[in-house]
């Protein structure tokens, strides 16, 4: 695993280790205020990061393409920020909404250029395939 996929899993990691950290604290404090925190690092962090990391090696098309580091790079400052954003909001800091709202829309602009690198990748290579001649 290297490159885009290699950034993605660590990342991935990344947030795996925060996300455990924070719900074993709230666990223990019994403080569950973080729990949308808790729950983004851990699906939208860690889960999404990871299923990236796999799919690129996996659909080569999709690796070479030169937007997938743009993909990386708008994935991660947005589920960074977004993740900074939710932390101040849930432990009551109101005046951190915009950076939720800025990084949920990079986030899903990002989320919008994967569908068009996947899906170009997936269907562009099996219709090159069938011009070739293959089934
Ligand atoms: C060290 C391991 C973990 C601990 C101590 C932990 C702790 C917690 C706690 C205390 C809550 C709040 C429960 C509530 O108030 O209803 C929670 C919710 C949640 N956790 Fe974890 N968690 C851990 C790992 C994970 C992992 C690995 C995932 C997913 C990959 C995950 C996903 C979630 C989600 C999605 C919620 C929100 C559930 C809901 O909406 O009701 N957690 N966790
Ligand atoms: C970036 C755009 C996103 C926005 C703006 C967003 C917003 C929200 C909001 C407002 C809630 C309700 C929070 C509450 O309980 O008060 C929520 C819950 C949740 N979201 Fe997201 N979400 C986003 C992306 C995602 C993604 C990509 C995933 C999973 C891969 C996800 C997983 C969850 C889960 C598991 C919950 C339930 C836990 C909770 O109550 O916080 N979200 N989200």
């Amino acid at each position: 695993m290297q490159g885009v996929a290699r950034n993605f899993f660590t990342l991935a990691i990344m947030f795996a280790i925060l996300g455990m950290m924070l719900g074993l604290q709230m666990a223990m404090s019994q403080d569950h205020s973080q729990l949308p925190t808790h729950a983004h690092i851990m699906v939208l962090g860690w889960v999404m990061s990871a299923v990236f990391a796999f799919f690129y090696p996996l659909v080569p098309a999709a690796g070479h393409s030169r937007l997938a580091p743009v993909h990386f790079w708008l994935s991660a400052v947005s589920s960074v920020g977004l993740v900074i954003g939710l932390f101040m909001i849930y432990g009551g800091n109101l005046s951190a909404d915009p950076i939720a709202a800025v990084c949920s829309m990079g986030f899903f602009v990002a989320t919008l250029l994967f569908a068009y690198i996947a899906l170009s990748a997936l269907w562009g290579g099996q219709t090159s395939a069938a011009r070739a001649g293959a089934h």
